[in-house]
């Protein structure tokens, strides 16, 4: 391991000008950035969500399978203590380090470096968020207004998270609570991103092409591009849209919950060579002991059968921590013959 021959723990604390050779891809799966194509994505505008634009903007919630929507103040300061924390001195910063995966609260890098043979150009802090009052106490404490600011983003992205959920269902065609009942009381884990600049973005990912396994993921970055998504058989940039934006990503739990109404979208994050890049997903997941099923309803309607057998979320988790991102999605493992 590259990152442990260079006695680092992060790609943080690497100074190398040269790509080490455990995060090389084969030629056959890089990136091509040259290759990309920038577009358009829906946007959805969610000011009006609460009064009498309601209806409209659940119609076009249905229509968008990824959508931008304006947030607060807070997103900035969000963005301001996640890069804090990332500056802090080595020491510090890595006193919260941990490889163990079933750790909820912890700063680590790659994916999973127990099971990958490639590593993904990326260092993350993971923060479990839901019951808040569980977690908070585990969070790091520098910078001095972490905890505060982070709390207050995930308390109003879980507002948010509601909202859209309800409006999910609503598009649906389905009763507004349906898809926040499914879930039973949802877990929110949050994950900030650091991509450091990488000194040839051709040979790497920062994370390579995956489905998020959880039910919607609400991503926020800052202002470098870095994310793409799979569209028509092009990668495609998603580049950041200023004045706070947030992007939905449908997970892989929508497309069980609507049988396959809605997609899980494919994307990964690419880095670049001289500037690093931080993004904030923010992931809802169905509790552990949640039943996963599609609504009765999608049975005639759109197939005649249930295009997933019904599982626990915290089956699906384990299968997908278990396979890492080596494949696009767990979805396969719990198809109906
Ligand atoms: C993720 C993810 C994309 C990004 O963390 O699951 O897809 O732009 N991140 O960082
Ligand atoms: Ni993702």
């Amino acid at each position: 391991m590259a990152a442990v021959s260079n006695k680092t723990l992060l790609l943080s604390d690497l100074n190398s000008d040269v790509v080490p050779i455990h995060y090389i891809r084969p030629i056959s799966e890089r990136p091509n950035l040259t290759d990309i194509i920038t577009s358009d994505i829906p946007i959805v505008d969610l000011r009006g969500i609460d009064g009498a634009d309601h209806s409209s903007i659940v119609k076009a919630i249905g229509l968008a399978s990824t959508t931008m929507v304006s947030l607060t103040q807070l997103i900035e300061s969000m963005l301001c203590v996640a890069r804090e924390f990332f500056r802090l001195p080595e020491s510090e910063r890595n006193a919260k380090y941990s490889d163990n995966p079933s750790k909820a609260n912890r700063l680590s890098t790659s994916f999973n470096v127990h099971t990958e043979k490639i590593g993904c150009w990326r260092d993350y802090l993971r923060l479990h968020c839901h019951p808040l009052e569980e977690f908070v106490h585990e969070w790091p404490s520098n910078p001095p207004s972490f905890r505060d600011v982070a709390a207050r983003y995930s308390r109003k992205i879980r507002e948010l998270a509601c909202k859209l959920l309800s409006c999910i269902s609503e598009s649906l065609g389905l009763e507004k609570d349906w898809m926040e009942k499914s879930l039973e009381d949802f877990g929110q884990h949050m994950a900030i991103n650091y991509y450091p600049p990488c000194p040839d973005p051709e040979l790497v990912y920062g994370l390579p092409a995956h489905k998020d396994p959880n039910v919607v993921t609400l991503l926020l970055q800052d202002t470098v591009p870095g994310l793409q998504i799979l569209k028509n058989g092009n990668w495609v940039a998603v580049n950041p849209i200023p004045n706070n934006s947030i992007i939905v990503n449908l997970g892989d739990q929508i497309q069980v919950l609507s049988n396959g109404r809605y997609k899980s979208v494919l994307h990964r994050a690419v880095v670049n060579s001289d500037k690093e890049r931080i993004s904030i997903p923010t992931f809802c997941c169905p509790s552990m002991d949640a039943v996963i099923e599609s609504h009765k309803s999608f049975l005639n309607q759109h197939h005649n059968k249930q295009l997933y057998r019904s599982f626990t979320y915290g089956d699906y988790y384990k299968a997908f921590w278990n396979r890492g991102l080596s494949q696009e999605s767990c979805l396969d493992l719990f198809t109906n013959p």
